[in-house]
């Protein structure tokens, strides 16, 4: 499918590499520094923790939800009086505490892109963070300027609202366009509904991984002390393949960018993934591996 003009003009932002790359060495510092808390509070940022999904969209939409109101109720104030102004300054100031939890996730997610998804990644974050400037001048004028600037706060908060859709846009192409950070196993048209032989059970070494395919799905074959345990291959953060990444004390570690999985049930125990591996049951046949889903595919 060709570009469109937009998607063009935010890939040829070379400039803006830089901008990113000393975002992410700072943030990166950011979680080093708080010590031992700086793990758990990343993948709690990333959605590891507690949602078990990514968390930056879901905050997202306090931001885009407050502005968006925080406009109608600016001008539903100016021309019918049946609101107050207040109303306005109010749905900002939650807005930008919205926006303040949504950068914070945002970086952290922000840290582990690359390449294209990065140069998007990137446009959206300064296109946000010049919306959360706009909108913090609009409410210093509310506050500070009296009655007579309200009109140009409003004009502000106004103009950041249409600077926060194309954000937005450029949010939603990372992640519809280009597919950052989907889970791949979504994708996966078939696997093992039954049991399935993948290979003999010597092949499957002590204490390394194998991948196999079983049905025409990539399955990861690993032995937890000495027991086979069989999981979707494909990393959940963007689908790297696990069995090149490394076991270290019964944990996969994703080769891309170090998320951890454990090996006896697949649970993400660090992000930047979110979602568990999916599963599969194991036993030995006559020295010969079978596998099965140990969930449906696509069945609800
Ligand atoms: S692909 Fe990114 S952590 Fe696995």
């Amino acid at each position: 499918m060709p570009e469109t003009p937009l998607e063009r003009f935010v890939r040829k932002q070379g400039w803006v590499d830089p901008i990113g790359s000393a975002a992410e060495k700072a943030t990166n510092a950011t979680y080093r520094a708080l010590g031992p808390a700086g793990t758990p509070l990343r993948n709690l940022m990333h959605g590891t923790y507690l949602l078990r999904h990514p968390l930056h969209p879901a905050i997202t939409d306090i931001p885009i939800g407050a502005w968006t109101v925080g406009v109608v109720a600016d001008y539903a104030a100016h021309f019918s009086h049946a609101i107050p102004e207040s109303a306005g300054d109010i749905a900002l100031i939650v807005g930008l505490l919205g926006a303040l939890l949504a950068f914070v996730t945002g970086l952290t997610d922000f840290t582990d892109t690359f390449a294209l998804e990065r140069r998007f990644a990137n446009a959206h974050a300064i296109t946000m963070t010049v919306v959360i400037l706009v909108m913090t001048l609009s409410l210093f004028l509310r506050w500070f300027a009296g009655a007579g600037a309200h009109p140009v706060a409003v004009a502000l908060s106004t103009i950041g609202w249409l600077v926060l859709l194309l954000g937005a846009w450029i949010g939603g192409h990372e992640v519809f366009a280009i597919g950052y950070p989907v889970n791949r196993n979504a994708f996966v048209e078939s696997g093992p509904e039954d049991w399935t032989p993948v290979g003999p059970e010597v092949s499957v070494p002590a204490d390394g991984m194998v991948m196999v395919e079983a049905n025409g799905m990539h399955v990861l074959l690993a032995r937890n002390q000495g027991a086979i345990c069989a999981l979707s291959d494909v990393c959940t953060h963007v689908g790297a393949p696990l069995h090149e990444g490394s076991l270290q004390n019964g944990v996969i570690v994703c080769p891309y960018h170090a998320s951890e999985f454990r090996l006896r049930d697949g649970r993400c125990v660090r992000g930047p993934a979110t979602m568990d591996l999916p599963a599969l049951h194991v036993r030995e046949t006559d020295g010969v591996v079978e596998v099965k889903l140990a969930d449906p595919l696509h069945e609800p």
